[in-house]
């Protein structure tokens, strides 16, 4: 795993901007594989700046998301589509019918997903961190074998994603989430990550046993993988 140490945020967000601003120039059909959450923010909003600024255009780019809440309209604002539109989608040219995720009110929504994942391999694949290690909603425990499944989620990711909800009550507790096989299958992959409360789910990432109880730990194993992150999460691996 190849990994950079940026002094914050907006060098990290950077960093990242550059890798795939470089792959959609390179590759104007690109797939990217997206993540919602607050860390690809600052990536998103250079990737929008840049489409503004210097024209690269998104108009042949496929789009396909890590995972979605079961239960959830897209129309709601708690929806990862309405996230993705909102966040980045609707700043750039891409066409809203190439942009794939998994749909909330589905009643099985993984085999569509799976069949569709076989269509669309990620040419870059971005990616989060939770504390716990999870990479999209792939929870401690989750079989590396994993492909697109329905989880139910840990008392612990629903205390981290309340902070976007009204109360803790209102956080769905199941969602739809691409596997680890499906992630472990992108050409390349790069993981944001940023803040000191990550820094020991880093250290599990990059140094620690490659373990189901550590999901992400499976990135090491993946040849083209690339971490960047800031000073405060890289603490525990200087
Ligand atoms: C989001 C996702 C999650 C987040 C992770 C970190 O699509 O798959 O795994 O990447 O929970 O979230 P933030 O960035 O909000 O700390």
């Amino acid at each position: 795993m190849k990994v950079i140490i940026c002094k914050d945020y907006e060098e990290m967000s950077d960093k990242a901007a550059e890798i795939v601003i470089s792959e959609v120039r390179k590759n104007p059909s690109a797939v990217l594989g997206l993540a919602t959450g607050t860390t690809p923010l600052g990536l998103y909003s250079k990737m929008i700046e840049d489409h503004k600024k210097n024209g690269t255009s998104y108009k042949d780019v496929r789009a396909v998301n890590l995972d979605e809440y079961a239960g959830l309209d897209c129309s709601s604002d708690q929806s990862y589509v309405y996230f993705m539109r909102k966040n980045l989608f609707n700043g750039l040219d891409i066409k809203l019918e190439n942009t794939y995720i998994e749909n909330g009110k589905a009643e099985d929504e993984c085999a569509r997903y799976n069949a569709l994942l076989d269509k669309l391999r990620q040419d870059v694949q971005i990616l989060g961190i939770g504390s716990n290690g999870h990479i999209a909603f792939n929870e401690p425990g989750t079989s590396f074998d994993s492909v697109t499944h329905t989880v139910a989620l840990t008392e612990s990711t629903i205390k981290d994603n309340s902070r976007l909800f009204k109360s803790i009550d209102e956080v769905p507790k199941r969602a739809f989430t691409m596997g680890l096989k499906n992630i472990m299958n992108a050409k390349k992959n790069v993981i944001l990550v940023s803040g000191k409360n990550k820094a020991k789910a880093v250290y599990g990432l990059v140094k620690g046993e490659i373990t189901e109880q550590v999901p992400a730990s499976i990135l090491q194993k993946h040849n083209d993988c690339v971490l960047i992150c800031d000073e405060a999460a890289a603490e525990l691996i200087k």
